[in-house]
């Protein structure tokens, strides 16, 4: 079983002005030195604050994610943000294919491959998202996540350079979460699937995302093969968040 350590991913989304933000990373970074945790911490914010956030975080070891990138590097693509700028403004990380996105902008399985590889070329880890929606739940959810899974990771994507995270779309934000067997479950064909793949399944990170509180943290982030969590509501209160982090042992 996979014996890396914990990432705890904060996903702001469309969250927070920069006040706001700037306060709360740098109340996560005081935390951080001050408590050295047993997680590694990135922060996702909206675009516009990650050269903030990164300059708050400058002399701490939480990093910073987008949560999107285009797939091209530069080109004529109004409102869009390639992997190099994400790189160039300070990221180590970038969320892609998270359901929003696919639901919000229709971005398929062929987009999420072209992103990641795209962060791959700019050198940033892509936290690559996948899970099934409330109407695919149940038997048939593995299939959708292999599937996902094979259409999404580019080719040179390994345990080195890629984050796996599975949201089940149904628990995002819905306060609802897979039973403990369910999360481990899942987690488990990923990481057969990603063994099968490349003969490195137990090196990758698989985080669990949905829904995941100070509450519930402990016993998910507990499981054998969950390596950490991606966060979103919960993400944007300091104490909520820390007490996430502190559940990694
Ligand atoms: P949530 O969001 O923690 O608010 O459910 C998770 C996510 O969308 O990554």
């Amino acid at each position: 079983m996979a014996t890396q350590r914990s990432l705890i991913a904060g996903n702001w989304k469309m969250n927070l002005l920069s006040e706001a933000g700037e306060a709360l990373a740098r109340g996560l970074a005081r935390r951080a030195a001050a408590d050295a945790p047993a997680a590694d911490i990135v922060l996702c914010p909206p675009a516009v604050m990650i050269p903030l956030v990164a300059a708050a975080l400058s002399d701490s070891p939480i990093a910073v994610g987008g949560q999107d990138c285009h797939a091209e590097p530069a080109g004529a693509h109004t409102g869009d943000i390639s992997a190099e700028m994400l790189a160039d403004a300070g990221c180590r990380y970038v969320i892609v294919g998270h359901s929003e996105r696919r639901a919000d902008h229709g971005e398929t399985d062929g987009t999420v491959h072209a992103k990641a590889a795209a962060a791959h070329g700019a050198g940033l880890i892509p936290i690559v998202c996948v899970g099934e929606r409330a109407d695919q739940r149940g038997a048939d959810a593995i299939g959708v996540v292999v599937r996902q899974l094979t259409d999404s990771l580019p080719e040179g994507a390994g345990a080195d350079n890629t984050v796996i995270a599975y949201e089940p779309v149904w628990a995002i934000g819905s306060g609802r979460t897979p039973s403990l067997d369910e999360i481990g479950d899942m987690h488990g064909h990923i990481r057969t699937w990603l063994d099968g793949r490349s003969g490195t399944g137990a090196d990758f990170s698989i985080l669990y995302g949905g829904s995941v509180n100070a509450d519930n943290a402990a016993e998910i982030l507990a499981l054998d093969g969950v390596d950490g969590a991606l966060v979103g509501g919960a993400s944007l209160k300091q104490k909520d968040f820390w007490a996430i982090v502190e559940s990694c042992t």
